[in-house]
């Protein structure tokens, strides 16, 4: 019935939230705004430049593009110091056994990021063997909620996006999911993702033969 689950990355498979979180709050130093936790909640799944936009907008500063353009290259640049040192201990809890799992039972497996930077964080971890495909910011032109990140992996596994489980941290990926008519499972806390078909806290201890049942 189901033949793929494709997975978010910062929040589900990699806690990278704490470093996109501290290279923002770095960055709007800079024009004297202090970016809260609350906020950051709401830049998950949310590319470069629309977060970038939004806490714009939030402090209410009107930039040049000029300054757009340098300001994504800078938080990029803190960001990308600041993930120098990821490794496969920053993999979250109980991740590798539901990769294994699924794996064995015969699940395709695709990566859908808005992350520009998907790829390095893969490497870095060790996770990119246990990929069919990966979607990255790269390849998509627009941002969840649109379900394109995860209608090209549907796509590019060669399964329709009915038969897709998606695996999401973030209002707007569930969104997308369900946008591409596609099943999410939540990763996280009822209150953001309630549209969400089924929701965990994590992966500690998941029986994936249990959890892909719809
Ligand atoms: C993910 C994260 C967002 C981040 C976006 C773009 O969706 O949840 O916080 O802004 O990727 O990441 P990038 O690595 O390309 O800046
Ligand atoms: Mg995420």
């Amino acid at each position: 019935m189901y033949k793929a689950c494709l997975f978010d990355l910062d929040g589900v498979l990699v806690d990278t939230a704490i470093y996109h979180f501290q290279a923002w709050k770095n960055l709007g130093k800079q024009f004297g705004y202090e970016l809260t936790e609350e906020q950051n909640e709401q830049l998950k799944g949310v590319s470069r430049v629309e977060s970038l936009n939004k806490i714009l907008d939030w402090a209410n500063y009107t930039a040049t593009q000029e300054e757009k353009s340098v300001w994504l290259i800078e938080k990029n640049e803190d960001y990308l110091r600041l993930i120098s040192n990821m490794n496969p201990s920053e993999i979250l809890p109980g991740v590798l056994s539901f990769l294994e799992q699924i794996k064995a039972l015969g699940y395709k497996i695709a990566l859908g990021s808005a992350s520009k930077n998907a790829e390095i964080i893969l490497d870095k971890t060790g996770l990119t063997p246990w990929f069919d495909l990966i979607i990255d910011g790269n390849k998509v032109s627009k941002s969840k909620p649109d379900p394109e990140v995860f209608l090209k992996g549907a796509e590019g596994l060669g399964i329709a996006p009915e038969e897709c489980i998606v695996f999401e941290d973030a209002q707007a990926g569930v969104e997308a999911a369900k946008a591409g008519n596609m099943k999410a499972i939540g990763i996280g806390e009822s209150e953001t993702l309630f549209l969400a078909d089924k929701i965990i806290p994590n992966f500690i201890g998941v029986k994936a033969a249990e959890l892909l049942q719809f």
